[in-house]
């Protein structure tokens, strides 16, 4: 029995800031953030958007489609959590109304907790065949303004459908792994930003590939031209670019020139969104699907980091009509549907997300209708609305 990814549903928040702009705001090269980071845009998450509101989003993309009896697991991957305690992934399953016989919780371990969702709701399906799992990573990056990181922030979510025999990916068995307890990126409980070692994050997101992709080569017996496609997780495009080369490096001109090709297809949303942290990946996977043109059978590698550091590396096989399961003009309607902020609007609205909501005082959402969205607390309770 194959199981893996059988629905994507992506959302990102209707607002984004153009890089040209931040650059010359910033006094720096615009060129620095088009080329030298490999960003063109990033969304914008008002104090109406957070990783519940966003996840919600994300799944009524396929929820049409699921049998919602059958789902017997529900896991939220996400390092922007609205609660201490209570998971957020129990909001989300209230405005999906999935039954109370589901099992569900939050996860985290940075970027990585999409993926370890994804390969606990992987072994839950081998053992229950008849259920299924939906795995959601939901993140609005925030560094601060005039940070260093501050061109690499982004927000949006991405929810999976992980089932028998599923119609889109069949996750391969076998995995490499690696971790180590370091201080490249974290976020401490007082704050609402990212503390980050921008450089030595860097270096340890290379490392961390090497390892693990060589390790999964000499695990499978494989070599990099096993792979159509290596999909990354994309904290800014130009990281993803740097580990496909060191993938490619001493690969025949044929290897290079398909890896190459299908790492520009799979950042094309990455590079409108930005960092969504746990759902970058799996963004990037989706932006590969819709953007490349890969046959049925096509191997795909996929290499998670998640900081504070864990990395894996695994690979999936497409399925033979996964393109049907796809929906590629409404994702980039997604896209295309944000309005443009000024940068003095988007630093209005960046404070604004960073204060704490005044209870008992609802929030208005300009999202179109049909969008979930945080309406402010009543009695310290957060409150989710469907516009
Ligand atoms: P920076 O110091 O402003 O930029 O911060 P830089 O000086 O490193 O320059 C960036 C690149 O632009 C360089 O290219 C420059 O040469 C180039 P590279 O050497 O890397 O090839 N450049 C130009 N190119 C064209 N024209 C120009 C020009 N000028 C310079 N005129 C940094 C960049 C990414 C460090 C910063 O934005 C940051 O700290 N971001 C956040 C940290 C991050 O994203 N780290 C990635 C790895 S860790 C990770 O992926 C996990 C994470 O997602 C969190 C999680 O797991 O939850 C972050």
């Amino acid at each position: 029995m194959q199981v893996g990814i059988d629905e994507i549903g992506f959302y990102t928040p209707n607002k984004y800031v153009d890089m040209v702009d931040l650059a010359n705001a910033r006094n720096e090269d615009p060129n620095k953030y088009l080329e030298g980071i490999g960003q063109s845009q990033m969304s914008v998450a008002d104090q109406t958007q957070d990783a519940v509101s966003m996840g919600i989003n994300a799944t009524l993309g396929y929820l049409d489609h699921v049998d919602l009896n059958q789902v017997g697991l529900l896991i939220l991957g996400t390092e922007s959590g609205v609660d201490q305690s209570k998971s957020g992934s129990l909001f989300i399953k209230s405005a999906l109304k999935l039954p109370a016989a589901v099992r569900t919780f939050e996860i985290k371990e940075a970027c990585f907790g999409v993926t370890a969702g994804l390969m606990l709701a992987r072994d839950y399906v081998r053992l229950h065949p008849h259920h299924s799992a939906i795995v959601i990573g939901s993140d609005i990056a925030r560094y601060g303004l005039n940070s260093g990181g501050e061109v690499t922030q982004g927000a949006g979510s991405i929810s999976l459908l992980i089932k028998a025999e599923p119609r889109i990916l069949a996750i391969n068995n076998g995995h490499s792994a690696y971790s180590a307890d370091i201080n490249d990126f974290w976020r401490p409980n007082n704050s609402a930003t990212a503390l980050v070692d921008g450089k030595y994050s860097k270096a340890v997101y290379l490392d961390f590939f090497e390892r693990t992709f060589a390790d999964y080569q000499r695990i499978k017996k494989w070599s990099p031209a096993q792979f159509e496609a290596i999909v990354y997780h994309l904290p800014f495009t130009k990281m993803g670019f740097k580990a496909n080369n060191l993938a490619m490096a001493g690969q025949p001109a044929e290897v290079e020139h398909h890896l190459a090709n299908n790492f520009t297809a799979s950042a094309w949303f990455n590079r409108q969104v930005g960092n969504i942290y746990t759902a970058s990946l799996y963004l990037s996977l989706l932006s590969l699907l819709e953007k490349a043109d890969l046959a049925p059978g096509a191997t795909i590698g996929l290499f998670s980091y998640g900081s504070g550091a864990m990395g894996e590396f695994y690979s999936g096989q497409l399925v033979s009509g996964y393109q049907q399961k796809l929906r590629p003009i409404a994702d980039e309607q997604m896209l295309m549907r944000r309005q443009k902020l000024s940068i003095p609007q988007y630093e209005t609205i960046f404070n604004e997300a960073l204060k704490q909501p005044i209870d008992n005082v609802e929030l208005a959402s300009d999202e179109a209708a049909g969008y979930w969205y945080f309406a402010g607390t009543k009695n310290e309770v957060r409150q989710y609305h469907q516009k």
